[in-house]
């Protein structure tokens, strides 16, 4: 019979004792559960409680809890020396190594340890639930509790049954992680679950606009806060966690995926990985935290201008807006028909490179540049030159817009930057729909609570608009030739119809 594990006097035991565990084991204990905490190095698991102690410390000075209720707490937080005294434990949920052989070997010494309904989750990130729990011999009581890092203050908890879990073991879990205070999503058991395979636009398309030389890592990053409004920008993001582990991840996923180019790893990451420039934790990364902040050089130069007098603005999506832009800034401004002779002309294309839009429009690319609309983008804004648009040209387009905001100049490429990186967190976001990997709103509330985006992926694909976001990705595929950047199904037929992304079939 399956365990209870909405009982009160349910018991948890949290094998692994590291930065997860400990941070796991505190979460039940704070729930009110007993939480027994078990690590295979000597005196790893009191470590833990100690540190859970002074945590806890932090969080009364904060006023945030009473002393009593924190000496509670650690009173129901044990740690334990001997795998035996796993035995009255409810549920298990491990988080040691993330190593398949070590998951499966603890998996088989619990089994003979716990009682037959007790319930077994693993913490893995990055391996099958179905595979760690094909080592078991009741693999029906085997699932995936992923947590984030850090447990006590990351509200989203994935929920993974594996193919041959007990059909109510999901609901058995989601239950649980109520309990203990956090949002459960459910997730079918593929590689990087819902978080981490949606986190596999930002970071890799942003490597591929630096590789690409089109803008700098600090530029994108720039870009990314103050036009998109995301918290921290890609290369902040990949110093934070660690070039190492990003790396590590997005090989993982690529592999697991049979080598889907949608998911290719960075060659521009795996050689700083092998230089040691991993990061924060190294003090080099893409930035330097050794010292005071290193200023870059642009990666285009921009030469001082005045605010041109006339300027023509091709009518096409966002044309109108950037008229608007302009005509504010004092240019006297023309939408469509022929640029007249000293007219700057402004494109403002959607996955088409400014070449692109030049040679299609017939424009001389001397006196043309592109500005990036997708969205408004109002903090910041971003203006593309083809390679033949001249200095007083690129100068001037920048002097005009830069009344209201900053402005960031970029090499010329399909899908500028913005619209690239968000085109491909939409692109994502419906392929995790499409795999039937979770319920589209769940997809989005993951995204939101697991990786701090402004808008889960979809919901970001109905604010851009399905048609833009559908024309970026039609772009890009189409002048790269690239298969990363084919539209998923899901969002072309949802673009089609004029419905929300998160429309389900
Ligand atoms: P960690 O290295 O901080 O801790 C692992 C602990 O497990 C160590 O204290 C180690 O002594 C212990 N251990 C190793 N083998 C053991 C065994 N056979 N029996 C008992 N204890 C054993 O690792 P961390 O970061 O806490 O990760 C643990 C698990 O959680 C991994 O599966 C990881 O993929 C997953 N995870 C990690 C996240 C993170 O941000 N660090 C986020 C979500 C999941």
């Amino acid at each position: 019979m399956a365990q209870d594990l909405q009982r009160g006097d349910l018991i948890v035991a949290v094998i692994g004792a590291g930065t997860m565990g400990r941070g796991i084991a505190q979460v039940c204990a704070q729930a009110g559960m007993t939480a027994l905490l078990f690590d295979a190095r000597e005196g790893a698991a009191r470590e833990a409680v100690a540190a859970v102690d002074k945590a806890l410390d932090g969080v009364v000075a904060k006023g945030r809890m009473t002393a009593d209720v924190k000496q509670s707490v650690l009173g129901r937080l044990r740690a334990i020396g001997s795998l035996d005294e796993v035995a009255p434990a409810g549920i298990v949920i491990e988080a040691i190594v993330e190593d398949l052989a070590a998951k499966r070997e603890l998996f088989r010494a619990l089994e003979k340890r716990i009682a037959p309904g007790a319930v077994i989750a693993t913490n893995t990130s990055s391996l099958s639930v179905t595979e760690i729990a094909a080592g078991c011999g009741d693999p029906g009581r085997v699932g995936g509790l992923h947590f984030f890092n850090p447990p006590p203050l990351m509200k989203l908890v994935e929920v993974i049954g594996g193919l041959r879990s007990d059909p109510a073991l999901v609901e058995t879990l989601t239950g649980f992680v109520r309990r203990i205070g956090k949002h459960p999503v459910v997730a079918t058991d593929t590689p990087g679950f819902v978080v981490n395979h949606a986190g596999r636009a930002y970071g890799p398309e942003a490597l591929r606009i630096v590789a690409q030389g089109i803008a700098s890592p600090h530029e994108v990053d720039l870009l990314m806060k103050e036009a998109a409004g995301f918290r921290m920008g890609p290369f902040e993001l990949i110093d934070l966690v660690g070039a190492d582990v990003a790396h590590a991840v997005m090989v993982s996923i690529h592999a697991q995926y049979f080598g889907d180019p949608m998911y290719q790893p960075s060659a521009l990451l795996a050689v700083r990985v092998a230089g040691g420039l991993l990061g924060r934790k190294t003090k080099q990364g893409f930035y330097n935290y050794d010292g005071p902040p290193q200023a870059s050089a642009p990666t285009v130069e921009v030469a001082v201008q005045p605010v041109p007098s006339v300027a023509w603005v091709a009518d096409e999506d966002g044309g109108k807006e950037l008229a608007d832009i302009l005509k504010s800034a004092g240019v006297k401004c023309q939408v469509g028909g022929a640029p007249g002779a000293g007219a700057l002309c402004f494109v403002t294309p959607l996955g088409e490179d400014a070449t692109g839009a030049v040679v299609r429009l017939k424009l001389d690319p001397a006196r043309t540049v592109a500005v990036d609309m997708l969205g408004g983008f109002k903090g910041r804004r971003t203006v593309m030159k083809t390679p033949l648009t001249a200095p007083e040209t690129l100068g001037a387009a920048v002097a005009a817009l830069s009344a209201d905001a900053p402005v960031t100049a970029i090499n010329d490429s399909p899908g500028f930057v913005v619209q690239r990186l968000l085109a491909m967190i939409v692109n994502i976001g419906t392929r995790i729909a499409e795999l039937r990997i979770a319920a589209p709103g769940d997809i989005d509330t993951a995204v939101e609570l697991g990786l701090n985006y402004p808008k889960g992926p979809l919901a970001l694909g109905d604010m851009l608009g399905g048609r833009r976001v559908l024309s970026v990705l039609d772009g890009m595929h189409a002048i790269t030739r690239d298969p990363k950047y084919r539209a998923t199904a899901w969002l072309r037929r949802r673009a089609l119809l004029g419905i929300s992304a998160l429309t389900p079939d």
